[in-house]
C-alpha cells in the first residue's frame, strides 16, 4: 500500500499533458492542446488536454478525466497500478506501507496461480510446436480448421498429449509446488494425473493478458465424450467476469466503438484471424452482469452473432435487459442455417462476413418482437403476454427519447395503440422508481434525496405544506441549468477567497442555498452540493482533485464535464431573463462576478418556481372563496415578487411580474 502523504506527493507531481503525451501526440491550441482520441477511432482531433486543470477530455467520445483515469483507461491499470506509474514517472521513491497478513496472502497465491498457469501455457505450446506428435495431431488439427500459426500464438493455443501425468511431472521436476498445480486445476485432486489429456489447448486470458484458465477440446468427433472441459473456478478465474477474447478484443473495440459477441471459442479465434478483431465470447452461457460491466468500460455498442436455432437464440434474449438497463446499443444478427461465425467468416472472407453482419444487424427491441410475434400468431393471450414482455424491455431503458422510438415501432408491429404501451410502460417505470426510493428511504443518511422542500426562511411561509407539491410540478426538471452553473461553481472554484468577504467561495454559495439543498431538480446536482456542505459542516475543505479521485464514478465523471466545458448557460437564459454576459470571456479571472450571477440565477429560478406554486394555491383559495387563506396567500407572493425583483435588478434584469 501507497500511504497517503506520498499519494499526494505523486498527485502534486504529475503534469497531465507530460503523462498523456507518452501515449498521444499533442500539439498546442490556446492554453490548451489537442490531439487524436487514444479512445475511439478519429481522423480530426477532439481530444483535449487542459494543463491548467490538470485533466484531459475527449469531445467526440466524452471521456475525460485525471491523469489516474487516463492511466487506468488507456493502460488498464488498477489505481494504486497508475499511482506507481506516475511515480516512476517522476522519479518518486514510493515507501510501500506494510500489507496485512491477508493481504500478502492473497496477492502471493494469485501470483503462484498465474506463475503455474503461465508454466502450463509454455508446457502446452511446446507439446504442439516442438514434438512430433503435436505437430501431426493437433497443430495439423489446428491448420486443418484454417488458423495460421500467428493466429495460434496471439491465442495461446496448445496441445495437451494423451499421457497420465506428463505435465505434473514436468512441473515436479521444474520445482512448481504441487498445491498450486491441483489448486489451479491442472492435476486430478489427489495430484497424480493431469487434468487435460487428448485435447488441443485454448489459454483463457484475462483483461491485462495473464493466462487465468484453460479449456481444452476434444478432437475425435465422440458424441459420448464432453467436447470442451475447462479449468476449475478459481481466485484468478471467474467465470462471469471473464470474456474470452477481451484481451485480443481491447483495442479494436475501442476503436471501432462496437463489440462483437459471439457464442464459442473458435468462433473468436477465427473472426480474429479474418481481421474482424473487435470479437469477445461469452462462451457458451449467457451474457452476465460483469461480462456486460467488461464490455460497456469499453463501448456502447454491443452487436450479438448467433448461430440460427431459434430456441438457443430466445434464451439468450433474456440476458439482454441487462444490457439495455445500463442504456447500451444492442443489435443481433442472425447467420444462415447451419452456419456459426466460424464457418461462415471462411465461406465469405472478413469484408464480406462484414458486410452481412451490418446489411443483417437488427435493432435488439425490435429483432425480439418479430421473433416472438411469429410465436403467437392468433392466439390473443400469448399475444398479451408478448406485449408485457416487450414493453418490460422497453421500460428498462434509460434514454425517454429512445423510449418513445421504440413504443412507437412496436406499436404498429404489435398491431397495439401506442397510448396503450405507453402507460403500460410509465406504469413499469413508476414502479421502479417507488421501490427505488422505498430503498434509499430505508436507508439512513439518505435525507437529502427528500422530496420536501423546505422554503427561504426570509419568506413568510413556514409550512411544510408549501413545499410538498413542487416535486410533482417539477417533473420537467426545469432548474438544471442553473443548478449545475451552482455545481460548476463549488467544483471549480469552491476553495478560492473571496477577498471582501474573506470566505472561501464554497462557503459563500452554501451559506446562500442552504435552505433549497434538498430542493435541487437533478439529483446528482443536489447530491453534489449536499456533499460539499458536510464536508465544510465538519470543517473540511475540497478542490477540484476531491472531485476528480472522488469514489463515485458519477460525481468524477461530472467533474470532468464541468472543468471542461469553459463556459455554460441555460440556452434560453439570455432571452429569458435578459442577463448580462459581460464576464463570459474569461471566467475564470473572475469567478467572483460569476458565482455571484450564477447564485442569483439559482434563486431567482427557484423563486420563480415558488410565485408559481403560489399562483396555484391564491386561485384554488380564490375558487373555495377562503378570504383569509387568499390574503396569506397574496401577501407571500407580493414578498416572492419583490425579492425576485431585487435579485433581477442586480443583475440588470427587469422581470415582468406575473
Ligand atoms: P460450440 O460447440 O459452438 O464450440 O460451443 P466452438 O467454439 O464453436 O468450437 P468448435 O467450432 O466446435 O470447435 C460454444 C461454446 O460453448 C462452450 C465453449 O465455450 C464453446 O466455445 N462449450 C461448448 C463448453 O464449455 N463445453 C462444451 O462441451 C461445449
Ligand atoms: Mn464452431
Amino acid at each position: 500500500m501507497i500511504p497517503p502523504k506520498q499519494v499526494q506527493e505523486i498527485l502534486d507531481a504529475v503534469r497531465i499533458e507530460e503523462v498523456v503525451e507518452e501515449f498521444v501526440t499533442l500539439r498546442k491550441r490556446g492554453v490548451n492542446l489537442i490531439g487524436l482520441c487514444p479512445f475511439h477511432g478519429e481522423k480530426t482531433p477532439s481530444f483535449n488536454v487542459n494543463p491548467t486543470r490538470n485533466i484531459f477530455k475527449c469531445f467526440g467520445c466524452g471521456k475525460g478525466g485525471d491523469a489516474i483515469t487516463f492511466l487506468k483507461e488507456h493502460e488498464n491499470l488498477t489505481y494504486v497500478d497508475a499511482l506507481r506509474w506516475l511515480a516512476r514517472k517522476y522519479s518518486i521513491d514510493i515507501q510501500e506501507v506494510e500489507r496485512t497478513p491477508e493481504q500478502v496472502a492473497e496477492l502471493q497465491l494469485a501470483d503462484s496461480l498465474y506463475i503455474v498457469n503461465d508454466f502450463a501455457l509454455q508446457h502446452f505450446q511446446e507439446q504442439l510446436f516442438n514434438t512430433d506428435e503435436g505437430k501431426s495431431v493437433a497443430l495439423a488439427y489446428f491448420k486443418q480448421r484454417g488458423l495460421r500459426e500467428e493466429t495460434i500464438r496471439t491465442f495461446g493455443l496448445g496441445y495437451a498429449p494423451e499421457q497420465r501425468d506428463l505435465l505434473v511431472r514436468r512441473a515436479k521436476a521444474t520445482g512448481h509446488s504441487q498445491d498450486m498445480i491441483k489448486k489451479v486445476g491442472l492435476s486430478s485432486q489427489d495430484g497424480s494425473r493431469d487434468f487435460f489429456r487428448g485435447r488441443v489447448m485454448f489459454a483463457i486470458h484475462n483483461l491485462s493478458g495473464k493466462v487465468a484458465a484453460f479449456a481444452g477440446r476434444t478432437m475425435s468427433s465422440d458424441k459420448t465424450i464432453p467436447k470442451y472441459i475447462n479449468s476449475p473456478e478459481t481466485e484468478i478465474y471467474v467465470k462471469n467476469k471473464i470474456l474470452y477474447g477481451a484481451f485480443q478484443a481491447k483495442k479494436a473495440i475501442r476503436q471501432l466503438d462496437e463489440c462483437i459477441l459471439v457464442e464459442g471459442y473458435m468462433d473468436v479465434i477465427s473472426l480474429h484471424q479474418a481481421g474482424i478483431e473487435n470479437v469477445v465470447a461469452s462462451s457458451g452461457t449467457s451474457l452476465t452482469e460483469g461480462q456486460l460491466q467488461l464490455i460497456k468500460r469499453n463501448t456502447n455498442n454491443l452487436k450479438i452473432i448467433y448461430d440460427g436455432d431459434p430456441a438457443g437464440v430466445k434464451a439468450a434474449l433474456r440476458g439482454l435487459d441487462l444490457a439495455l438497463e445500463q442504456d447500451m446499443n444492442v443489435k443481433i444478427c442472425l447467420l444462415p442455417d447451419g452456419h456459426d461465425p466460424d464457418s461462415y467468416v471462411r465461406d465469405l472472407g472478413g469484408e464480406e462476413f462484414v458486410k452481412f453482419v451490418s446489411a443483417n444487424a437488427k435493432d435488439f427491441i425490435l429483432f425480439k418482437t418479430h421473433l416472438l410475434l411469429a410465436e403467437t400468431q392468433g392466439d390473443p393471450i400469448k399475444k398479451a403476454g408478448l406485449v408485457k414482455d416487450i414493453v418490460a424491455s422497453i421500460a428498462k431503458i434509460p434514454d425517454p427519447i429512445k423510449r418513445s422510438v421504440y413504443l412507437k415501432e412496436c406499436s404498429s408491429l404489435l398491431d397495439v395503440s401506442e397510448q396503450v404501451l405507453v402507460s403500460e410502460s410509465n406504469k413499469l417505470i413508476t414502479g421502479t422508481i417507488k421501490k427505488r426510493e422505498e430503498k434509499t428511504a430505508r436507508q439512513p443518511g439518505a435525507a437529502s434525496d427528500s422530496p420536501d422542500v423546505s422554503p427561504d426562511p426570509n419568506f413568510p411561509v413556514a409550512e411544510p405544506e408549501f413545499g410538498a407539491p413542487v416535486r410533482e410540478k417539477n417533473m420537467s426538471r426545469g432548474d438544471e441549468f442553473q443548478e449545475r452553473d451552482i455545481v460548476r461553481m463549488l467544483v471549480q472554484y469552491g476553495n478560492q477567497i473571496l477577498e471582501k468577504e474573506n470566505i472561501s467561495v464554497a462557503e459563500y454559495i452554501l451559506a446562500d442555498i442552504e435552505d433549497s439543498l434538498g430542493n435541487f431538480d437533478n439529483p446528482l446536482y443536489g447530491k453534489v452540493a449536499s456533499l460539499c456542505h458536510d464536508v465544510l459542516v465538519k470543517g473540511g475543505t475540497f478542490d477540484q482533485n476531491y472531485f476528480l479521485q472522488h469514489d463515485a464514478q458519477e460525481i468524477r465523471d461530472l467533474a470532468v464535464d464541468l472543468l471542461s466545458a469553459p463556459w455554460e448557460l441555460s440556452p434560453n437564459w439570455v432571452e429569458r431573463w435578459n442577463y448580462p454576459l459581460q464576464n463570459q470571456p474569461m471566467p475564470d479571472l473572475n469567478f467572483d462576478t460569476d458565482m455571484k450571477q450564477a447564485l442569483d440565477r439559482f434563486k431567482l429560478r427557484k423563486i420563480q418556481k415558488m410565485c408559481e406554486i403560489n399562483l396555484g394555491r391564491i386561485k384554488t383559495a380564490s375558487d373555495s372563496g377562503d378570504v383569509d387563506t387568499l390574503i396569506r396567500y397574496m401577501k407571500i407572493q407580493q414578498k416572492l415578487t419583490e425579492t425576485r425583483n431585487e435579485i433581477a435588478k442586480r443583475g440588470g434584469t427587469v422581470v415582468m411580474p406575473k
